[in-house]
């Protein structure tokens, strides 16, 4: 019996899908659907809206599948070597652009035992690249959003993250995106910074924005975004106000807290030791992670306690111990923040952390050492990476810039022409202002 290999994502399956299985239906043989897992999508882009498991029950049900394996890389040769299929099917649209190189390779790969790739014509009028972006128009629940972090935590070499402070930054975090070497790289989630939230109302960052405050913001970004949000939740408050935020977020589709083992007066960990600031006993943060813990309703969402020791000077040993404890408590993982402009005590506390055997995912947060670049955070074994305030920090100057422009001018045509987007731009910039 002929083996015939199909590779795909089968996320949102549509008739295109369907034709390559009725293509090779008419080979006559055994179809093996090689189904790319969450990791081998998240490679090279957005994560998949049903998990593997949810696809794979999707595929296997369709007319014609004889079988479905995972394809674990992008890269069809490990799967192919082990079946040598003699025919692999293909939408012809892989001919060109991202996947080009892939075809080449198994065109390569399949000539080694005489097996052949065909390319089947693409189904006009259709694709999933539409279909996601109707999906991404009527937007996504609380608990797909909540639940998300988890699946891209488990699928990618690094989760990146960035800061918004309100809808319209939301927007560009969420719809933002490039093309380097054939992979689409965008931002997996969204960051709210107590610090930007409180700037962008001219606050200073020492705690006053209430809570209540800070979630109605967070739902403006919520309205019109789709990724993960994780929410800077300062020293979580009072254990007995800290279990309602856990719950109100979670109700929200948020997927995690990040909270700081500080007691007293807030003040922005950047200052260092610059001005007064208090680290929390290691037991009494550990037992408001614990009641946090007990208070979310779903398993998904999750707790990061974010230790300070670097910041305020107190060693690579307390941090160690803090973590220790902090994990024990029943964290869902760990933000090491620091101050200082290299990456040297991060990848230390990165290096003692690696060998925990209850070790959950670590956080950075590169405000003080911009300079380390994703591929040495992910060397060494960081997991999520939160760009924490650059969106207001470009635009605040900007904006100076502006008004100056406008000052010395006496008129605005200058500021217009050279720093300011067309008025139509931003007339229509919102979807549904025609
Ligand atoms: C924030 O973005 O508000 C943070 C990170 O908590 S930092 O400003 O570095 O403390
Ligand atoms: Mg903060």
């Amino acid at each position: 019996m002929k083996k015939i290999y199909i590779g795909m994502s089968a996320d949102l399956l549509h008739p295109g899908h369907l034709n390559i299985i009725e293509q090779a239906r008419k080979l006559g043989g055994e179809i093996i659907i090689g189904l790319l897992t969450d990791k081998a999508i998240a490679s090279y882009k957005r994560l998949p809206y049903m998990s593997f498991e949810q696809r794979k029950t999707v595929i296997e049900n369709v007319k014609g599948v004889s079988q479905v394996i995972a394809q674990e890389t992008l890269d069809y040769v490990p799967n192919l070597r082990k079946i040598k299929p003699d025919y692999v099917l293909h939408g012809d649209d892989w001919k060109e652009g991202v996947q080009a190189k892939t075809r080449q390779r198994v065109i390569e790969v399949m000539s080694e035992w005489g097996g052949q790739v065909i390319d089947v014509p693409y189904t006009q009028g259709i694709s999933s690249t539409q279909l996601n972006n109707v999906l991404k128009e009527i937007g996504t629940t609380p608990q797909i959003r909540c639940e998300r972090l988890r699946r891209l935590l488990a699928s990618k070499d690094i989760v990146r993250i960035c800061e918004a402070h309100n809808g319209l930054s939301g927007l560009i975090v969420e719809n933002t995106s490039v093309i380097q070497d054939n992979k689409k790289r965008e931002f997996d989630g969204i960051w709210i910074s107590s610090l930007t939230q409180s700037a962008a109302k001219a606050k200073p960052d020492t705690g006053y924005l209430d809570t209540t405050s800070r979630l109605e913001m967070i739902n403006d970004i919520l309205d019109v975004t789709t990724k993960s949000v994780i929410y800077d939740g300062d020293n979580g408050g009072a254990e007995e106000h800290f279990i309602f935020t856990v719950k109100s977020l979670e109700r929200l589709g948020v997927s995690a807290i990040i909270i700081e083992d500080k007691t007293g007066l807030k003040k922005n960990s950047l200052f260092g030791t610059e001005v007064e600031q208090t680290q929390e006993d290691k037991d009494i943060f550990a037992q408001k992670i614990k009641a946090g813990k007990q208070a979310q309703v779903s398993k998904h969402f999750m707790i990061i306690a974010r230790i300070e020791s670097l910041i305020l000077k107190k060693g690579l040993k307390d941090a160690l111990e803090r973590a220790k404890t902090y994990l024990e408590a029943g964290a869902d993982g760990i933000m090491i923040h620091s101050c200082s402009n290299t990456f040297d005590e991060i990848k230390e506390f990165a290096q003692e952390y690696n060998k925990f055997e209850n070790r959950k995912p670590l956080v950075v947060v590169p405000s003080s050492y911009p300079q380390v670049s994703e591929d040495e955070l992910i060397e060494n074994g960081i997991n999520m990476v939160i760009y924490a305030n650059h969106l207001l920090r470009a635009a605040y100057p900007a904006m100076v810039k502006t008004a100056i422009s406008i000052l010395e001018n006496h008129r605005c045509k200058e500021a217009s022409d050279e720093y300011c987007m067309k008025i139509k731009d931003i007339i229509t910039l919102i979807p549904g202002a025609k």
